[in-house]
């Protein structure tokens, strides 16, 4: 076991931290090479990239654990190798195959050990695979050559106060179209995120919440995550619609409450209008883990869910306390679900 960088773990927020390496490989000539760790946090790329100019990038979020004996545990990084695959094919971009994807997230995680927050201080170590379209370039089209990504940073909290409620406004615009990229991790999507959100937090909120950009009638997403709520007779509803990113940590949590909470789970329109049903609502994600949501505001009227918005509700926190603790290796989750770094 390595000795730990010198870090005050408990005082992370989500920001970035240099570490020391990151991996890249290059798909030139139709292949992609082997690929390096390299010191350097920079990256030289041809001034036409396709991912400059035309927005062809996508991108994917996972996180690392140390277990109380000191293991290091990725999270589901299949989920997020087969998601980033069907963001490349949705951009026309090159593949970078799965087996590698995993290979390389193991590599980068295992070379920068001593960044991987130690158990128990509530942060972990967060990997941002991506994948950009590079190369000499102008039309809009296809770019020729690729290049992918991971880097590292250790994070804590996404939401401010980690497992405390959070309040939301819906938004004042969408993220993505009817038949656009919401289904995909692409910049895209949050570059048009972002006066969404300034203007929710200019507001004195946390974030917004996306309505369904067709009919801005049915609860989307939670800024970068997914939304789930709880009715009073145990039901855990979450919204099903092809313009939001299918969450890894939502399916988890959807697999948590049905399994270990018998908890009835269901994927259904959630009309704004309807929120007064729930007790409880959570937002869900790799870098929110679980944000409970205290309130939401619609037209300057406020859905308050448990303890009048002040409290966390007790069904959330059993999801988060299951889900946390799959993830650093205090329970045994599903086949599959965690693979160690070694
Ligand atoms: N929705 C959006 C728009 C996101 O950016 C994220 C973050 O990845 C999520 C949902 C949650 O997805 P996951 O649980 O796979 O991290
Ligand atoms: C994630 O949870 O991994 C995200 O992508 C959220 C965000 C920081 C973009």
């Amino acid at each position: 076991m390595v000795e730990k960088a010198d870090i005050k773990w408990s005082e992370l927020r989500f920001g970035y931290l240099k570490c020391e390496y990151r991996f890249i490989s290059n798909f030139k000539n139709g292949k992609w090479d082997d690929g390096v760790l390299t010191t350097d946090d920079y990256l030289r790329i041809h001034e036409g990239s396709t991912a400059l100019h035309y927005g062809q990038q996508c991108f994917e979020g996972l996180k690392a654990y140390t277990t109380k004996d000191g293991r290091i545990l990725l999270f589901r990084p299949d989920r997020n190798a087969a998601r980033m695959k069907s963001s490349c094919e949705q951009l026309l971009m090159a593949v970078y195959p799965e087996e590698k994807f995993i290979e390389a997230c193991v590599k980068v995680v295992k070379a920068n050990e001593k960044f991987v927050p130690p158990y128990g201080s509530g942060a972990s170590l967060y990997l941002r695979p991506y994948l950009i379209g590079v190369g000499e370039n102008v039309g809009v089209r296809p770019a020729p050559e690729y290049l992918f990504g991971i880097f590292v940073t250790p994070v804590g909290p996404y939401f401010k106060g980690g497992l405390a409620p959070c309040h939301f406004t819906i938004a004042n615009y969408d993220r993505a179209a009817p038949r656009g990229t919401g289904g995909v991790k692409v910049g895209g999507n949050y570059a048009a995120s972002l006066k969404a959100h300034k203007e929710a937090v200019d507001a004195g909120f946390s974030d917004c919440i996306y309505l369904d950009p067709a009919t801005q009638t049915n609860i989307e997403e939670v800024g970068a995550a997914n939304f789930f709520a709880i009715t009073a007779d145990n039901t855990f509803v979450t919204p099903k619609s092809p313009s939001i990113l299918p969450s890894i940590t939502k399916y988890s949590l959807m697999h948590i409450a049905e399994h270990y909470l018998g908890m009835k789970v269901v994927e259904r329109e959630i009309p704004v209008t309807s929120l007064g049903e729930f007790v409880e609502a959570g937002a869900c994600g790799t870098a929110a883990v679980i944000s409970p949501i205290g309130s939401i505001t619609n037209k300057g009227h406020r859905y308050s869910f448990y303890g009048e918005g002040k409290e966390v509700g007790p069904k959330t926190k059993e999801l988060y306390r299951i889900l946390t603790s799959i993830q650093n290796g205090d329970m045994e989750g599903p086949a599959g679900w965690v693979i160690e770094a070694k």
